[in-house]
Protein backbone atom coordinates (compact mmCIF):
# COMPACT_ATOMS: atom_id res chain seq x y z
CA UNK A 1 0.00 0.00 0.00
CA UNK A 2 1.30 3.45 -0.47
CA UNK A 3 1.73 5.88 1.99
CA UNK A 4 -1.24 7.03 4.12
CA UNK A 5 -2.55 10.96 3.36
CA UNK A 6 -3.11 12.49 6.83
CA UNK A 7 -6.12 14.33 7.76
CA UNK A 8 -3.81 17.59 7.77
CA UNK A 9 -2.78 16.98 3.89
CA UNK A 10 -6.26 16.45 2.68
CA UNK A 11 -7.54 19.99 4.82
CA UNK A 12 -4.40 21.87 3.22
CA UNK A 13 -5.71 20.28 -0.42
CA UNK A 14 -9.21 21.17 0.04
CA UNK A 15 -8.23 24.82 0.27
CA UNK A 16 -6.28 24.62 -2.94
CA UNK A 17 -8.90 23.13 -4.58
CA UNK A 18 -11.81 25.27 -3.28
CA UNK A 19 -11.13 27.93 -5.90
CA UNK A 20 -12.14 25.72 -9.02
CA UNK A 21 -15.77 24.77 -7.19
CA UNK A 22 -16.37 28.06 -9.27
CA UNK A 23 -15.17 26.85 -12.69
CA UNK A 24 -18.41 24.62 -12.92
CA UNK A 25 -21.98 24.73 -12.34
CA UNK A 26 -24.00 22.26 -9.96
CA UNK A 27 -26.33 20.60 -12.03
CA UNK A 28 -29.98 22.12 -12.59
CA UNK A 29 -31.77 19.75 -15.34
CA UNK A 30 -32.51 17.99 -11.93
CA UNK A 31 -34.39 20.62 -10.50
CA UNK A 32 -33.41 19.55 -7.02
CA UNK A 33 -30.11 19.52 -7.34
CA UNK A 34 -29.93 22.80 -8.40
CA UNK A 35 -30.08 24.02 -4.66
CA UNK A 36 -26.54 23.04 -3.87
CA UNK A 37 -24.12 25.14 -2.99
CA UNK A 38 -20.31 25.21 -4.59
CA UNK A 39 -18.03 25.03 -2.04
CA UNK A 40 -19.60 22.51 0.37
CA UNK A 41 -16.79 20.30 -0.16
CA UNK A 42 -15.82 16.69 1.44
CA UNK A 43 -13.04 14.08 0.61
CA UNK A 44 -13.18 10.47 2.96
CA UNK A 45 -10.40 7.41 2.29
CA UNK A 46 -11.34 3.98 3.67
CA UNK A 47 -8.02 2.01 3.81
CA UNK A 48 -7.29 -1.12 2.58
CA UNK A 49 -6.61 -1.86 6.56
CA UNK A 50 -9.61 -0.41 7.77
CA UNK A 51 -8.54 3.06 8.79
CA UNK A 52 -10.22 6.12 7.88
CA UNK A 53 -9.47 9.78 7.62
CA UNK A 54 -12.22 12.37 6.22
CA UNK A 55 -12.09 16.51 5.83
CA UNK A 56 -14.99 18.51 4.81
CA UNK A 57 -18.46 18.85 5.00
CA UNK A 58 -18.24 14.76 5.63
CA UNK A 59 -21.80 14.23 7.34
CA UNK A 60 -23.75 16.15 4.31
CA UNK A 61 -25.61 14.01 2.13
CA UNK A 62 -25.74 13.95 -1.51
CA UNK A 63 -27.69 11.91 -4.11
CA UNK A 64 -25.43 9.11 -5.66
CA UNK A 65 -26.59 9.54 -9.40
CA UNK A 66 -24.55 7.90 -11.94
CA UNK A 67 -22.49 6.22 -9.03
CA UNK A 68 -25.79 4.03 -8.37
CA UNK A 69 -25.07 2.33 -11.90
CA UNK A 70 -21.81 0.48 -10.43
CA UNK A 71 -23.67 -0.58 -7.56
CA UNK A 72 -27.02 -1.43 -9.54
CA UNK A 73 -24.48 -3.37 -11.94
CA UNK A 74 -23.25 -5.33 -9.10
CA UNK A 75 -26.66 -6.52 -8.07
CA UNK A 76 -27.83 -7.28 -11.33
CA UNK A 77 -24.73 -9.47 -11.96
CA UNK A 78 -25.67 -11.69 -8.80
CA UNK A 79 -29.40 -11.59 -9.27
CA UNK A 80 -29.12 -12.61 -13.07
CA UNK A 81 -25.60 -13.73 -13.79
CA UNK A 82 -23.17 -12.23 -16.41
CA UNK A 83 -24.06 -13.74 -19.79
CA UNK A 84 -27.58 -13.13 -19.59
CA UNK A 85 -26.82 -9.12 -18.37
CA UNK A 86 -24.19 -9.12 -21.32
CA UNK A 87 -26.64 -10.50 -23.49
CA UNK A 88 -28.56 -7.17 -23.54
CA UNK A 89 -25.80 -4.80 -22.48
CA UNK A 90 -22.58 -4.12 -24.10
CA UNK A 91 -19.08 -3.97 -22.54
CA UNK A 92 -17.72 -0.95 -24.96
CA UNK A 93 -16.70 2.15 -23.82
CA UNK A 94 -18.95 4.72 -25.89
CA UNK A 95 -17.23 8.13 -26.23
CA UNK A 96 -20.38 9.86 -25.85
CA UNK A 97 -22.11 11.90 -23.28
CA UNK A 98 -24.15 9.80 -20.54
CA UNK A 99 -27.23 10.44 -21.68
CA UNK A 100 -26.93 10.07 -25.52
CA UNK A 101 -29.11 8.34 -27.91
CA UNK A 102 -27.28 8.12 -30.77
CA UNK A 103 -25.75 5.03 -30.56
CA UNK A 104 -28.63 3.05 -29.43
CA UNK A 105 -29.88 3.03 -33.53
CA UNK A 106 -26.21 1.86 -34.75
CA UNK A 107 -26.08 -1.49 -33.13
CA UNK A 108 -28.33 -4.60 -34.71
CA UNK A 109 -30.38 -6.01 -32.66
CA UNK A 110 -30.13 -2.46 -30.51
CA UNK A 111 -27.81 -3.33 -27.72
CA UNK A 112 -26.82 -0.19 -25.06
CA UNK A 113 -22.88 0.21 -25.60
CA UNK A 114 -22.48 -0.23 -21.61
CA UNK A 115 -24.09 -0.23 -18.08
CA UNK A 116 -22.44 3.12 -17.16
CA UNK A 117 -24.58 5.51 -19.94
CA UNK A 118 -27.85 5.63 -19.22
CA UNK A 119 -29.38 3.57 -21.69
CA UNK A 120 -27.14 0.33 -20.64
CA UNK A 121 -28.36 1.66 -16.73
CA UNK A 122 -31.93 1.91 -17.69
CA UNK A 123 -31.42 -2.07 -18.66
CA UNK A 124 -29.69 -2.96 -15.81
CA UNK A 125 -32.00 -1.54 -13.59
CA UNK A 126 -35.01 -3.19 -15.44
CA UNK A 127 -33.18 -6.40 -14.30
CA UNK A 128 -32.71 -6.00 -11.02
CA UNK A 129 -35.26 -8.77 -9.71
CA UNK A 130 -38.40 -7.05 -7.71
CA UNK A 131 -41.56 -6.97 -9.07
CA UNK A 132 -42.30 -3.71 -7.94
CA UNK A 133 -40.15 -0.23 -8.27
CA UNK A 134 -40.18 -0.06 -4.64
CA UNK A 135 -39.26 -3.65 -4.02
CA UNK A 136 -36.18 -3.32 -6.50
CA UNK A 137 -34.98 -0.38 -5.09
CA UNK A 138 -35.42 -2.00 -1.86
CA UNK A 139 -33.39 -4.73 -2.91
CA UNK A 140 -30.52 -2.60 -3.63
CA UNK A 141 -30.77 -0.47 -0.49
CA UNK A 142 -30.31 -3.80 1.48
CA UNK A 143 -27.46 -4.48 -0.66
CA UNK A 144 -25.53 -0.96 -0.12
CA UNK A 145 -26.83 -1.46 4.12
CA UNK A 146 -24.73 -4.63 3.83
CA UNK A 147 -22.05 -2.79 1.92
CA UNK A 148 -21.49 0.29 4.59
CA UNK A 149 -22.95 -1.77 7.43
CA UNK A 150 -25.26 1.65 7.87
CA UNK A 151 -29.10 0.86 7.62
CA UNK A 152 -30.16 3.87 7.84
CA UNK A 153 -28.97 5.01 3.77
CA UNK A 154 -32.65 5.42 2.19
CA UNK A 155 -33.25 7.12 -1.27
CA UNK A 156 -34.20 11.22 -1.08
CA UNK A 157 -38.08 11.18 -2.19
CA UNK A 158 -37.83 14.87 -3.24
CA UNK A 159 -35.08 14.51 -6.04
CA UNK A 160 -36.20 11.26 -6.99
CA UNK A 161 -39.80 12.98 -7.70
CA UNK A 162 -37.66 15.72 -9.02
CA UNK A 163 -35.98 13.58 -11.88
CA UNK A 164 -38.78 11.53 -12.61
CA UNK A 165 -40.85 14.59 -13.72
CA UNK A 166 -38.37 16.00 -15.96
CA UNK A 167 -36.38 12.62 -17.32
CA UNK A 168 -38.14 13.04 -20.18
CA UNK A 169 -34.32 11.93 -22.67
CA UNK A 170 -34.33 8.79 -20.31
CA UNK A 171 -37.84 7.96 -21.02
CA UNK A 172 -37.16 8.28 -24.68
CA UNK A 173 -34.39 6.04 -24.08
CA UNK A 174 -36.61 3.34 -22.31
CA UNK A 175 -39.29 3.11 -24.79
CA UNK A 176 -36.68 2.50 -27.74
CA UNK A 177 -35.34 -0.09 -25.89
CA UNK A 178 -39.14 -1.45 -24.82
CA UNK A 179 -39.69 -1.05 -28.87
CA UNK A 180 -36.15 -3.48 -29.58
CA UNK A 181 -36.93 -5.52 -26.40
CA UNK A 182 -34.19 -4.49 -24.53
CA UNK A 183 -36.00 -4.08 -21.77
CA UNK A 184 -39.73 -5.36 -20.64
CA UNK A 185 -42.40 -4.75 -18.39
CA UNK A 186 -43.22 -0.75 -17.95
CA UNK A 187 -41.44 1.99 -18.80
CA UNK A 188 -42.70 4.27 -16.03
CA UNK A 189 -41.87 1.48 -13.55
CA UNK A 190 -38.38 0.63 -14.25
CA UNK A 191 -38.05 4.64 -14.40
CA UNK A 192 -39.46 4.86 -11.18
CA UNK A 193 -36.73 2.70 -9.79
CA UNK A 194 -34.18 4.09 -11.60
CA UNK A 195 -34.74 7.86 -10.50
CA UNK A 196 -35.19 6.29 -6.84
CA UNK A 197 -31.77 4.84 -7.29
CA UNK A 198 -30.23 7.70 -8.58
CA UNK A 199 -31.28 9.51 -5.74
CA UNK A 200 -30.26 7.28 -2.53
CA UNK A 201 -28.18 9.32 0.04
CA UNK A 202 -24.77 8.91 1.20
CA UNK A 203 -22.41 10.55 3.03
CA UNK A 204 -18.17 10.78 1.45
CA UNK A 205 -17.15 8.49 4.73
CA UNK A 206 -20.26 5.60 2.94
CA UNK A 207 -18.85 5.96 -0.12
CA UNK A 208 -15.10 5.41 0.29
CA UNK A 209 -16.21 2.29 2.24
CA UNK A 210 -18.21 1.12 -0.84
CA UNK A 211 -14.96 1.99 -2.63
CA UNK A 212 -12.91 0.39 -0.42
CA UNK A 213 -15.31 -2.67 -0.88
CA UNK A 214 -14.99 -3.01 -4.57
CA UNK A 215 -11.21 -2.21 -3.93
CA UNK A 216 -11.41 -5.50 -1.47
CA UNK A 217 -12.12 -7.78 -4.28
CA UNK A 218 -15.77 -7.65 -2.77
CA UNK A 219 -15.61 -8.45 0.77
CA UNK A 220 -16.36 -6.52 3.25
CA UNK A 221 -12.77 -5.08 5.51
CA UNK A 222 -14.41 -5.22 8.71
CA UNK A 223 -16.30 -8.89 8.67
CA UNK A 224 -14.68 -10.42 5.98
CA UNK A 225 -18.11 -11.64 4.43
CA UNK A 226 -17.96 -11.89 0.44
CA UNK A 227 -20.65 -9.77 -0.40
CA UNK A 228 -20.08 -9.55 -4.46
CA UNK A 229 -17.78 -12.01 -6.02
CA UNK A 230 -14.36 -11.44 -6.83
CA UNK A 231 -15.28 -11.46 -10.39
CA UNK A 232 -18.03 -9.29 -10.06
CA UNK A 233 -16.32 -6.74 -8.33
CA UNK A 234 -13.72 -6.77 -11.29
CA UNK A 235 -16.32 -6.46 -13.71
CA UNK A 236 -17.25 -3.16 -12.21
CA UNK A 237 -13.73 -2.10 -11.39
CA UNK A 238 -12.60 -2.41 -15.28
CA UNK A 239 -16.31 -0.67 -16.24
CA UNK A 240 -15.10 2.35 -13.78
CA UNK A 241 -11.58 2.47 -15.95
CA UNK A 242 -13.25 2.42 -19.00
CA UNK A 243 -16.51 4.22 -18.64
CA UNK A 244 -16.77 5.41 -15.03
CA UNK A 245 -16.27 9.02 -16.47
CA UNK A 246 -17.98 9.02 -19.47
CA UNK A 247 -16.73 10.76 -22.25
CA UNK A 248 -13.65 11.68 -20.46
CA UNK A 249 -12.38 8.39 -19.01
CA UNK A 250 -9.54 8.32 -21.15
CA UNK A 251 -8.09 11.45 -20.50
CA UNK A 252 -8.92 10.56 -16.44
CA UNK A 253 -7.23 7.37 -16.90
CA UNK A 254 -3.73 9.32 -18.19
CA UNK A 255 -4.64 12.27 -15.47
CA UNK A 256 -5.32 10.25 -12.73
CA UNK A 257 -5.41 6.31 -13.14
CA UNK A 258 -7.76 5.52 -10.50
CA UNK A 259 -10.63 3.06 -11.45
CA UNK A 260 -13.76 5.62 -9.95
CA UNK A 261 -17.46 6.54 -10.84
CA UNK A 262 -19.08 10.06 -10.78
CA UNK A 263 -22.40 11.04 -10.58
CA UNK A 264 -24.05 14.36 -11.60
CA UNK A 265 -24.65 15.42 -7.57
CA UNK A 266 -20.67 16.35 -7.84
CA UNK A 267 -19.83 12.88 -5.73
CA UNK A 268 -16.77 10.65 -7.04
CA UNK A 269 -15.94 7.36 -5.73
CA UNK A 270 -12.29 5.66 -6.40
CA UNK A 271 -11.50 1.93 -5.53
CA UNK A 272 -7.64 0.69 -5.67
CA UNK A 273 -7.01 -2.65 -4.95
CA UNK A 274 -4.44 -2.76 -2.02
CA UNK A 275 -4.88 0.81 -0.99
CA UNK A 276 -9.11 1.37 -0.58
CA UNK A 277 -11.33 3.58 -1.60
CA UNK A 278 -11.79 7.33 -1.79
CA UNK A 279 -14.55 8.97 -2.06
CA UNK A 280 -14.82 13.37 -2.92
CA UNK A 281 -18.08 15.39 -3.32
CA UNK A 282 -18.15 19.34 -4.85
CA UNK A 283 -20.93 19.56 -6.48
CA UNK A 284 -19.90 21.70 -9.45
CA UNK A 285 -19.52 20.13 -12.97
CA UNK A 286 -17.32 20.60 -15.69
CA UNK A 287 -18.66 19.91 -19.06
CA UNK A 288 -18.90 16.37 -19.08
CA UNK A 289 -21.17 15.89 -16.07
CA UNK A 290 -18.00 15.41 -13.69
CA UNK A 291 -16.78 17.29 -10.32
CA UNK A 292 -14.63 19.89 -11.17
CA UNK A 293 -12.96 19.34 -7.60
CA UNK A 294 -13.22 16.00 -7.58
CA UNK A 295 -10.99 15.98 -10.41
CA UNK A 296 -8.51 18.11 -9.68
CA UNK A 297 -8.29 16.67 -5.95
CA UNK A 298 -7.74 12.78 -7.31
CA UNK A 299 -5.34 14.55 -9.76
CA UNK A 300 -3.24 15.48 -7.21
CA UNK A 301 -3.44 13.05 -4.92
CA UNK A 302 -2.82 10.47 -7.39
CA UNK A 303 0.30 12.39 -8.52
CA UNK A 304 1.30 12.87 -4.93
CA UNK A 305 1.23 9.23 -3.86
CA UNK A 306 1.72 7.56 -7.14
CA UNK A 307 -1.69 5.56 -7.17
CA UNK A 308 -2.47 5.32 -11.06
CA UNK A 309 -2.65 1.91 -11.77
CA UNK A 310 -0.83 1.81 -14.92
O1 LIG B 1 -29.90 9.72 -15.51
C1 LIG B 1 -29.65 10.80 -15.00
O2 LIG B 1 -29.80 11.81 -15.65
C2 LIG B 1 -29.11 10.96 -13.59
N1 LIG B 1 -30.00 10.60 -12.60
C3 LIG B 1 -27.80 10.30 -13.42
C4 LIG B 1 -26.83 10.88 -14.38
C5 LIG B 1 -25.47 11.09 -13.85
O3 LIG B 1 -25.17 11.14 -12.68
C6 LIG B 1 -24.47 11.31 -14.90
N2 LIG B 1 -23.18 11.56 -14.30
N3 LIG B 1 -22.26 12.15 -14.46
Amino acid sequence: MSDKISKEVLTEWLEIVRPFAHDGHVADYIPALAKKHPEDLAVAIHYHDGTTVSEGRDEDCFTLQSISKVIALALALMDNGEDYVFERVGMEPSGDPFHSIYRLEQHNPSKPLNPMINAGALAVTNMIHGVTPDEKVGRLLSFIHEMTDDHSIRHSEEVASSEFETAFLNRALLYYMKQHQVVDGSVEETLDAYTKQCAIEVNVKQLARIGALFANEGRDLDSNRQIISKHFARICKTFMVTCGMYDASGAFAIKVGIPAKSGVSGAVVGSLNKFGGIAVYGPALDEKGNSVVGLKLLEMMSNRYDLSIF
